[in-house]
């Protein structure tokens, strides 16, 4: 019996995972260990680091340790930073990401897929932003700080001074609630890589790639765009309702696995309010007549608020500018992605090979009486 077709994989099972489970009918993203995402929020990025790595969250000496894997390996080699010095400063920031970790990873040489090698890629895929974001200024990248966590350095990086308590504090749960989603697509592209037997630098360059993609890693950005577009909070039914009557997909709204308010969404709107009140104050108006009206459009079938609705305020509330929202996905994805692959490989599993259905035509005449 032939294998029924699925267009874009849905509902198909490639894969079984401890790293991370949506359960989008009760609105529940649950990592490793069984930690509920509100559970883990005001965790440290290094807590969470350890936790998706090794399976549980670290007592002292292991957060110790955690901690300085990240924070010896945060440099850019010369590879990267000449590969970054070749690209022009118009590069898409995302492309130039790509480009930085494929050749820090190459410098470093094969590297199998392991929670050491994952340390290094996570390490590095914050940095290679920042300095992506410099390089595009025409600035020179700040060495890097050894007395500053994960996130602290990055922002001192990214900006070229000392990080301000509350920014690190805000970004750091950015961090913690996009670290991992199941099986998303640039998971999946990673965990395809590594199943072949490749280097983990090139399961991440890979994932880079699919998050890259408007319909993927795109969405954040979107969002604050069309947010910009509201023009105020006045503006919000009006502006709802034109979307709607033109069929426009208002951004931000809307999921394929969450059938509730999305966990991560909710987190993120009570940093958003601190981090950006502006923003915050045209999300919430907007978001009122959103969720009326697209409930009363769709009575079967809830479309409510994403993660990447109240992302964007809090991303630019400290100081990242909207074509930057993607690789900041990336940078704290990038344990999640490796997770995934260094789970998958642990395991043993098969090469991701899949089947395709042929729809050309039948075997040419030449061939066939042969
Ligand atoms: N605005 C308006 N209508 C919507 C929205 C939305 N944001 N989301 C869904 N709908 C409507 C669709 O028009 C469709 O109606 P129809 O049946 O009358 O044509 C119905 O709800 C079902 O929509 P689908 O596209 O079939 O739902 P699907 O599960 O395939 O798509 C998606 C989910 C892509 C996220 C969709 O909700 C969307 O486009 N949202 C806006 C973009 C966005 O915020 N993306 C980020 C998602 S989160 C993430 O990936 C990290």
């Amino acid at each position: 019996m032939d294998t029924p077709f699925r267009s874009g994989l849905e509902g198909v099972i490639v894969a079984e995972t401890e790293i991370s489970h949506v359960d989008g009918a009760n609105g529940r993203l649950i990592y490793r260990g069984g930690y509920h995402i509100e559970e883990v929020a005001d965790r440290s990025y290094e807590e969470l680091v350890h936790l998706l790595l090794y399976g549980r969250l670290p007592d002292w000496g292991e957060l110790a340790a955690t901690t300085a894997g990240l924070m010896k390996q945060r440099e850019l080699n010369d590879a990267a930073r000449a590969a970054l010095a070749g690209l022009s400063t118009s590069a898409d920031p995302m492309d130039a990401l790509r480009t930085v970790l494929s050749a820090q990873g190459a410098q470093r040489g094969v590297a199998q897929p392991t929670a050491a090698e994952a340390i290094a890629v996570t390490a590095a895929a914050a940095t290679a932003v920042a300095a992506c974001h410099r390089h595009r200024q025409g600035l020179p990248l700040p060495e890097a700080r050894m007395d500053l966590g994960h996130v602290a350095n990055f922002l001192y990086q990214l900006h070229g001074r000392e990080p301000d308590q509350a920014q690190v504090r805000w970004l750091e749960t950015y961090f913690v609630v996009t670290a991992d989603h199941a099986l998303s697509p640039s998971t999946f592209t990673a965990q395809i890589v590594g199943s072949t037997g490749s280097d983990l630098w090139s399961a991440i360059v890979a994932a880079v790639g699919a998050l890259k993609g408007p319909a993927h890693g795109g969405a954040t950005v979107e969002a604050t765009r069309m947010l910009e577009r509201v023009g105020g909070p006045e503006h919000a039914e009006s502006f709802v309702l034109d979307v709607l009557s033109h069929r426009g997909r208002l951004m931000g709204f809307g999921h394929r696995e969450y059938r509730r308010y999305d966990p991560r969404a909710r987190i993120l709107a009570d940093v958003c309010q601190a981090a950006n009140p502006g923003y915050h104050a045209v999300a919430r108006a907007v978001e009122d007549v959103a969720l009326r009206e697209l409930a009363r459009r769709h009575p079967d079938r809830p479309n409510l608020t994403n993660v990447d609705y109240f992302a964007g305020g809090v991303l630019s509330g400290v100081g990242i500018p909207p074509d930057f929202f993607t690789c900041m996905f990336a940078a704290a994805r990038t344990v999640g992605w490796a997770a995934h692959v260094v789970e998958y490989v642990a395991r043993g599993e098969r090469i991701v090979s899949p089947a395709s259905r042929w729809i050309g035509p039948d075997a040419r005449a030449a061939w066939r009486h042969q």
